[in-house]
């Protein structure tokens, strides 16, 4: 089962909101339809994650260990979450790895999004869903610190899937604009 989430811990979002622009598609997916939710700006922040324009869905707080305690999107069948990955105190990546939400825990990460100034960001850091078809990661003060750099290539949605760990960005052809698993910044 899939689950979507931006608060203290983890929200589950149950999937069913179709109209909004968000939808399960056949598996762990999680996928943002940029025309139909807009720009969305999930904060990193000591009580977890939130975000702006978030679909209305019930919410799950349940805690989770601080250095794995911003999750954005996750799946609850232990396989991979999206979120702010702890590296060290004040210090975070931007992740995809391996999450257990049965027993709290996480595994190796499987992609980190590597900085243009540095390769993580602190707490108050905006990863930011751009509608206009580019993913940002911020510093709290601002400072671009990483991008896909696709707000030019017709990306008309992003997915998440969990199963296999993979960002993805789609042209409204179905063509992936840009992926996780090409970008890899290695762990
Ligand atoms: C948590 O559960 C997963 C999946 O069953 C397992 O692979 C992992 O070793 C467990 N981790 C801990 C710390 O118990
Ligand atoms: C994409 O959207 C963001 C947020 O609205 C904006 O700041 C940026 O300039 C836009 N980029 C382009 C190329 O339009």
């Amino acid at each position: 089962m899939a689950g979507f989430g931006c608060v203290a811990g983890v929200a589950v979002l149950m999937l069913a909101a179709t109209a909004l622009g968000v939808s399960a598609q056949g598996g762990n997916v999680f996928e943002w339809d940029f025309a139909a939710r807009g720009d969305a700006v999930c904060t990193n922040l000591a009580t977890g994650v939130t975000i702006d324009n978030h679909p209305p869905y019930a919410m799950n707080t349940a805690g989770f260990s601080d250095s794995h305690r911003n999750i954005i999107s996750y799946d609850t069948d232990d396989i991979y979450a999206l979120g702010f990955e702890q590296y060290s105190p004040g210090e975070f990546y931007l992740s995809i790895y391996k999450w257990f939400p049965s027993n709290s825990s996480a595994g190796p990460s499987v992609f980190q999004a590597k900085g243009l100034n540095t390769n993580t960001v602190d707490e108050g850091a905006t990863f930011t869903i751009l509608s206009n078809g580019s993913l940002d990661l911020r510093s709290s003060d601002g400072t671009l610190v990483w991008t896909t750099g696709t707000e030019f290539a017709g990306a008309v949605s992003m997915e998440f899937n969990m199963d296999e760990g993979n960002l993805i960005l789609y042209h409204s052809t179905g063509a992936i604009v840009w992926q996780s698993i090409d970008n890899n910044g290695s762990p």
